[in-house]
């Protein structure tokens, strides 16, 4: 009986001392990184924390607890990693050595990402303005050094399959393929990385969805899950984002937003019509809202607009439910979500008819519009190191393919500030 208890005593305390182990590991990591930002270094921690819980019950032999630690892990979006081998203590310096690698690769990756000349011409007035409205961006969500906006996401990986009609419409390289690879990447609105899920500040969701064609040829798609957008033009996006930024916490009612939303309806039914958190980023439609003009083998010219459809229905949470869903349930909804099946969203284009606005995003054409079906995505995968694929994954809404053409001008604008915030988020 005596020895039993002294066992289990010398079992206790190695847990301790390897738990204890494990966590200056951690404070190591952080103290030698402290150049990399906060976000970053706050999943790092919690890859290792996790590793060190595996470390540590692993050896308790308490399978309940790594499931603890696996759920803790999908929170932040990490997968899982198995460190039960003897390589235990060389598993932080390898994650060290490999996110360091990675990280300072992408770093000058991102150096070279196209930005829109500013040294003369219409150029140089273009590129001022992209600056101006990420730093706008920045001044209405805070810089968080991360995405100027919808900055808090999950990276799924796939393949899009198109459907034979697209080729009629369109003689982009994609739609001849049998199949292509596909990147997406769901996330919440707002420049705040901590963004609770849950809340409604959170809409509009977003998808952006890289088609992996080769080489330079990729062709990237940006959208969200309102079919509207708060102002008609750039210029206007700036002034509205101007309003949200004199408006913060403790600022008197009404605010320059509450008087600027008085006087643009049209801003205001983005503000106060979102629909309900989503049950999961695959339930729920996500819309272009630019339009695109699709250029077929003999030349014709259709004028469309981008809806993607979830083929898993629209489902939205009750009012009570989101409130008690917690601030991180769509991460570790969409990893238990593909692990049990693809995640298939069907991509239409819905062609304008005569009348529709085609430069302006902010009015939504009418529902019974005809619409294309041009293929299907299907996710299978969720990218395992969010980390590394979040900082090196960028969108580029208006580098297109030859095939299709941007019709609205607030394309070239989106296309010159995507690439200056992810230059200044590396
Ligand atoms: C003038 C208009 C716009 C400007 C200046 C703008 C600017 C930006 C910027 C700077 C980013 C961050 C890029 C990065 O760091 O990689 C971004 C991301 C994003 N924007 Fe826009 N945007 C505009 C319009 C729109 C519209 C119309 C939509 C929806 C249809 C949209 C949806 C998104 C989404 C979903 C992301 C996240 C992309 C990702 O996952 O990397 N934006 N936007």
């Amino acid at each position: 009986m005596l020895l039993r208890s002294i066992v289990r005593y010398i079992f206790h305390i190695h847990t301790a001392l390897s738990h204890a182990w494990a966590c200056a590991q951690i404070r190591g990591f952080r103290v030698k990184h402290r150049a990399i930002d906060n976000v970053q270094s706050r999943y790092l921690a919690v890859d290792l924390k996790y590793a060190a819980m595996l470390v540590a019950y692993r050896r308790r032999g308490q399978a309940e607890l790594i499931a603890i630690g696996r759920t803790v892990a999908q929170g932040f979006a990490c997968q899982p990693t198995d460190v039960s081998t003897p390589a235990e203590s060389g598993r932080v310096t390898i994650l060290e050595t490999a996110v360091a690698e990675e990280i300072s690769s992408i770093r000058s990756r991102a150096q070279s990402a196209p930005i829109a000349d500013s040294s003369s011409g219409p150029q140089a007035a273009l590129a001022d303005e992209a600056a101006a409205l990420v730093a706008d961006l920045h001044a209405a969500f805070g810089n968080h050094h991360a995405r100027a906006v919808h900055a808090k996401g999950v990276i799924l990986v796939g393949t899009f399959t198109p459907a034979d009609e697209a080729r009629t419409l369109s003689r982009a390289e994609l739609f001849s393929k049998p199949s292509v690879p596909v990147t997406v990447r769901f996330s919440n609105f707002t420049g705040i990385p901590d963004i609770p899920d849950n809340i409604g500040a959170a809409n509009p969701r977003g998808m952006a969805i890289k088609f992996n064609v080769g080489d330079s040829r990729d062709f990237d798609i940006v959208c969200h899950s309102f079919n509207g957008f708060p102002v008609s033009t750039a210029e206007e996006f700036g002034h509205f984002l101007e309003n949200i930024a004199m408006s913060g916490e403790g600022v008197p009612h009404p605010t320059p937003l509450d008087k600027y939303l008085a006087n643009h309806p049209v801003a205001q039914r983005f503000l106060t019509t979102q629909k309900p958190p989503p049950v999961s980023y695959a339930t729920t439609s996500y819309f272009g809202v630019n339009s695109f003009a699709f250029i077929s083998k003999s030349e014709a010219r259709t004028f469309v607009r981008f809806q993607f459809a979830p083929t898993a229905g629209e489902h939205y949470l009750d009012a009570s439910v989101a409130k008690s869903m917690g601030s991180n349930y769509l991460a570790p909804e969409i990893v238990k979500r593909v692990a049990e099946g693809p995640v298939r969203f069907d991509w239409y284009a819905q062609h304008a008819a005569e009348g529709d606005r085609i430069e302006d995003p902010s009015v939504s054409w009418p529902d019974t519009r005809v619409a294309t079906l041009l293929g299907t995505i299907s996710l299978q995968e969720v990218v395992r190191d969010q980390l590394i694929a979040d900082k090196a994954l960028h969108f580029m809404p208006a580098t297109l393919p030859p095939g299709v053409e941007a019709a609205d001008p607030m394309l070239a604008i989106r296309n010159a500030a995507y690439p200056i915030s992810y230059r200044q988020r590396q």
